[in-house]
């Protein structure tokens, strides 16, 4: 159920719910460069997939759910990794963080959880240097019309059941509505996570001197 204390179900299934992903992941983070802001960490299993040589100065990471940022401690405290890592309980709408923060921002299966996800979008934009990268991945609505009516009359039930995960968002969209130039790619179906992923690098579309570079649409 929604809890505003954190989901101690969601947080010990979520390694296990998330194992048919760890492929689009891997494809994802191995990109990671210089200082990393990784919105909703979750139990930081992408920590366990990253390159042993991956060229991050540091990594911080956003987590509101204490139970999930007990489970990323832990992980942290056993993998040891090569680079100082910080833990904040913050919120992906409000991002403590100047202007143009971070070189890497990391985003997987994330925006489908944050209740306000397209001030999150913004927040993310805005916290990346100019010359940055996001790299993100998200499970989305179908482009099919009877898919997407499926996600969305199971949404109520599954969010409440999900730690409050949307089904039927449009986070491609709400990504490119912030301002990134996505490079979108999509996992093909898997038998045991039938949902669309897309996956794939962004860039701030506006570049310092305020030209807008073009921004691809979305995949159908
Ligand atoms: C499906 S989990 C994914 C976790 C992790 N990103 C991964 O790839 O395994 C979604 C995460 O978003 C977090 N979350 C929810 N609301 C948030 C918010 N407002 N800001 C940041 N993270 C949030 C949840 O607590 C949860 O850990």
């Amino acid at each position: 159920m929604l809890d505003p204390n954190g989901h101690p179900v969601v947080a010990s299934l979520l390694d296990l719910m998330m194992a048919p992903l760890h492929p689009v992941r891997r494809r994802v983070i191995r990109h990671a460069r210089g200082r990393v802001l990784e919105i909703g960490i979750g139990t930081a299993a992408n920590l366990r997939l990253l390159p042993e040589d991956a060229p991050i100065s540091e990594l911080v990471g956003i987590e509101p759910d204490p139970h999930m940022r007990r489970r990323a401690q832990n992980r942290i405290d056993r993998l040891r990794p090569p680079f100082p890592v910080t833990l904040l309980d913050a919120d992906a709408a409000a991002l403590p963080f100047e202007d143009g923060s971070f070189d890497t921002i990391l985003a997987t299966f994330v925006l489908c959880t944050i209740p306000d996800p397209a001030a999150a979008a913004h927040e993310m934009h805005r916290a990346l240097a100019h010359d940055g990268q996001l790299l993100w991945a998200e499970h989305t609505a179908a482009a099919g019309t009877t898919m997407r009516g499926l996600q969305k009359r199971l949404t109520p039930c599954w969010r409440q059941m999900a730690g409050g995960c949307h089904l039927d968002r449009d986070s491609v969209s709400l990504l490119q509505e912030a301002g990134f130039a996505l490079s979108v790619h999509s996992r093909p179906r898997h038998p045991h996570h039938p949902l669309p992923v897309h996956y794939g690098t962004g860039s701030p579309a506006k570049t310092p001197t305020g030209q807008d570079t073009p921004v691809p649409p979305s995949p159908q």
